[in-house]
Parts: structure tokens; C-alpha cells; sequence
């Protein structure tokens, strides 16, 4: 089996469903279950024998080591994290916590288990840490994309914190032999994608009849993927990647958030067409920058594809539409996610109502 963390999270409950569909190897899920986990993600694991739910932090030692002891997984794939930039802003506290000292903590237990099994489950052990593009920083218009061995530029306290936890986790590859695979990927976005970040907000948003907030002039550079298509990468490099190397994920897809924006107004036009007849697009405000924005992000995917014969299977022109798709199917998961802390959250951000 494999301990998976944060799977009750965006990308980690993607992961799991998409594992347990392609194979019956069981998932042990330890989560927090802070604001951004929900089990409601894992509704169609209930009563699943290869799905064990642990309630818990990664950075409580004893716990892990009891899971790891009981056990015993041939891999850890860690997802769990603080994800929100906004949030990182407002407040950093949480970040360094989960995403540094958390992930020290985990290494700490992985290490010490790793370092008493025999040598033949030590071997085929791995230790798979789930980081993003963000530790790269900022490009500008006419740079190359980030490859595996751009220098760490991280400009927020989130993508500060996720550079510290990469540090840590190439660290414990070079000082005690841990057999770790770091993966730096781009924007995901796709099903269970909780309504704070860009794509689901403007989704939600844009059915209840509220503002887009579009932030500063609309044309910062994210490079988007289907959130199924990073599931497959990290698959692909916990069977195949070499132990200490890391390996960028994208989609080759660089778009400015306004067409972002604009594309998902357009599909929602086709989709669930407003009553009064107009456009979505409408809907459109221009708000207050997001403060130390980065302007452009980039990732060159070619040494996941040549070395492990990895690529994306949908385009964004697929993936945009099966995601407003799933949003318009699955009304019921979004008004459970938009719980009292969301609603804090966006009239903390946005000076609104949720
Ligand atoms: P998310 O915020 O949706 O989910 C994070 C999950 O981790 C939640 O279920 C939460 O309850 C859990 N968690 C938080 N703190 C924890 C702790 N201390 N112990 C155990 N569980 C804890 O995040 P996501 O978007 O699914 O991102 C998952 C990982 O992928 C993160 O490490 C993130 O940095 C990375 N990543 C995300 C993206 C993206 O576009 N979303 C892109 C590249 C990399
Ligand atoms: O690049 C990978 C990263 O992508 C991950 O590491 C992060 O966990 C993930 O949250 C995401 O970070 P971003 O900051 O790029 O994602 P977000 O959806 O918050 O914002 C995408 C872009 O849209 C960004 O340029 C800010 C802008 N934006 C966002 C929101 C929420 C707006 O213009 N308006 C908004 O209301």
C-alpha cells in the first residue's frame, strides 16, 4: 500500500480516485482536514476497504510513525500543504507550520522507517514530494520556461515556504541516501478545485450572479493543466523517476487570466446560459492587484517526457470543458465546500458575500 497526504485536498482526492480506478493497490489518506479538505470529494470511496481515512498531521510524529510501523507503505506521496497564495499573504503563520516544519516532521518519521526496513523493501522505497512551479518565481515575456535546474526565485510566503520544504526534502536525499522524487508542477485545475482559486471562483461566481474579479490588468502568465494529468505524472514518477531527481509538470499551456476568464464566460454562455440572455463576461471587475504578483509562469515539461516518456492527454480546450461541465453537474459539492469559513474567507479578500 501507499500513505497518501492531503488527499482529502483538490489534487490528492483526484489522485486517489484516478489510483484506485486503474488498480486495486490500497491508499492509507492521512489529512488535517483544514478548510480546503473535504471528504465529500471521496464520496464514491465510502465503504472502499482500499481507502483508510486518517484523521491527522503530518507533523505529528507519533501518529505517523505508528502508520508507517502498522503499515508499513512501500511509498509516501506527500499533497499535503497550505495552497492559497491570497491566504499566504493575509497570513504566512499556517504555511511555515504545514508546509516546512509539518514537512520536516515527515521526513523525520519517513527516515527513521525507512532506515529499519530490510534491504529489499528499503530499495524499492520512495519518499514522493508534491511541490509547484511557484519556487521558480517570476518570469518575464521573453524568458524560456522554467526547466529542473532554474535557480529558486520564491516571491510569496507560500511559494517561499514550498522552497524550504523542497530544500529539506533534496537535503535528506543527499545526507541519508532517502530515496525522494520531487515533482515542480504548474497550475492544475479540473473537478473538486475548492472556489477560492481562479477557475472554480469564476464558475461560481459567475452562476450566482456575482463579480469576476479580475486582478490588476488581467494579463499575468499562468501555464494551466488538467488536474488528472498531473495524477498521471506523479504516477508515472513514482514507478519510473530516478531517487533524488526531481521532474518538472505542465501542460504547455500559457494563457493570460483574462482569456482564462474570458473562455470559461464563453463556455458558461454555451453551457447554462444567463436568464436575462446576456453575457457572462458582464460580470467581469477589475480589482486590486494581488501584492508582489508574479507576472509569468512557464514550465519546459521535456525531461519528464524524455526521460519517462510522460505528456498531458487533454488539451486545455478539453479540460476547460469537462471542468465547467463537472461544476454545472455537481451544484451539491460546491454549497457543501462554501461552508462559514469560505464565507469569511471571501469577504476577508474580496469585501463581499459568498
Ligand atoms: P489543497 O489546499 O486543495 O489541499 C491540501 C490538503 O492538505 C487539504 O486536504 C488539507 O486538509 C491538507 N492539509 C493541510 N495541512 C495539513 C497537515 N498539516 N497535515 C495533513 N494534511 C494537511 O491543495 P492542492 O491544490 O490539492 O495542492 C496539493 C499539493 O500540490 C500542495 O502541496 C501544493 O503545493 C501542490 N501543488 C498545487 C498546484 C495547484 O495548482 N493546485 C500546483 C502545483 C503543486
Ligand atoms: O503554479 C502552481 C500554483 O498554482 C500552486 O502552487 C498553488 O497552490 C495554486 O493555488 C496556484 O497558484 P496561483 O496563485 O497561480 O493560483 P490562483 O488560482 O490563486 O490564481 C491564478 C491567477 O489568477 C493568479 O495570477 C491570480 C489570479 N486571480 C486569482 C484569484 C483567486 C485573479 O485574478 N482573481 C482571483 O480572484
Amino acid at each position: 500500500m501507499i500513505l497518501v497526504t492531503g488527499a482529502a485536498g483538490f489534487i490528492g482526492a483526484n489522485f486517489v480516485l484516478d489510483w484506485l480506478a486503474q488498480a486495486d493497490e490500497p491508499v492509507i489518506n492521512l489529512d488535517k482536514l483544514t478548510y480546503a479538505g473535504n471528504l465529500q470529494s471521496l464520496e464514491s470511496l465510502k465503504g472502499d476497504a482500499r481507502h483508510l481515512f486518517v484523521h491527522g498531521d503530518i507533523g505529528d510524529r507519533a501518529l505517523v510513525d505508528k502508520l508507517l510501523a502498522e503499515h508499513r507503505p512501500r511509498a509516501v506521496v506527500n499533497f499535503a500543504a497550505e495552497s492559497h497564495v491570497d491566504r499566504s499573504i493575509h497570513g504566512p503563520e499556517d504555511f511555515i507550520q504545514t508546509n516546512v516544519v509539518g514537512t520536516f516532521h515527515l521526513l523525520e518519521s519517513v527516515r527513521a522507517h525507512w532506515g529499519s526496513l530490510p534491504e529489499a523493501e528499503k530499495s524499492g522505497f520512495r519518499f514522493l514530494h508534491v511541490s509547484t512551479d511557484e519556487v521558480y518565481g517570476t518570469l518575464g515575456p521573453g524568458d524560456a520556461p522554467f526547466t529542473e535546474t532554474h535557480p529558486y526565485e520564491p516571491n510569496s510566503p507560500y511559494s517561499a515556504s514550498k522552497a524550504a520544504s523542497d530544500h529539506l526534502v533534496r537535503a535528506y536525499h543527499h545526507t541519508y541516501g532517502l530515496p525522494v522524487l520531487t515533482t515542480n508542477c504548474s497550475n492544475n485545475y479540473g473537478p473538486f478545485h475548492f472556489p477560492e482559486k481562479l477557475i472554480p471562483l469564476m464558475i461560481v461566481n459567475a452562476l450566482a450572479g456575482k463579480p469576476l474579479p479580475v486582478y490588476g490588468d488581467g494579463m499575468q502568465i499562468r501555464d494551466w493543466l488538467y488536474v488528472k494529468d498531473h495524477c498521471s505524472a506523479i504516477r508515472r514518477v513514482l514507478e519510473a523517476g530516478k531517487p533524488g531527481e526531481t521532474y518538472n509538470v505542465g501542460g504547455w499551456n500559457e494563457k493570460p487570466n483574462i482569456e482564462i476568464v474570458n473562455t470559461v464566460c464563453a463556455l458558461l454562455d454555451e453551457l447554462s446560459p444567463r436568464a436575462d440572455h446576456k453575457r457572462y463576461a458582464e460580470q467581469i471587475t477589475y480589482v486590486k492587484d494581488r501584492p508582489g504578483h508574479d507576472r509569468r509562469y512557464a514550465i519546459d515539461a521535456t525531461k519528464i517526457h524524455r526521460e519517462l516518456g510522460w505528456k498531458p492527454a487533454e488539451t486545455f480546450e478539453t479540460g476547460i470543458r469537462k471542468t465547467v461541465q463537472w461544476y454545472l453537474e455537481n451544484t451539491a459539492w460546491v454549497a457543501a465546500v462554501q461552508s462559514g469559513d469560505y464565507r469569511n474567507w471571501i469577504g476577508k479578500q474580496y469585501g463581499t458575500t459568498a
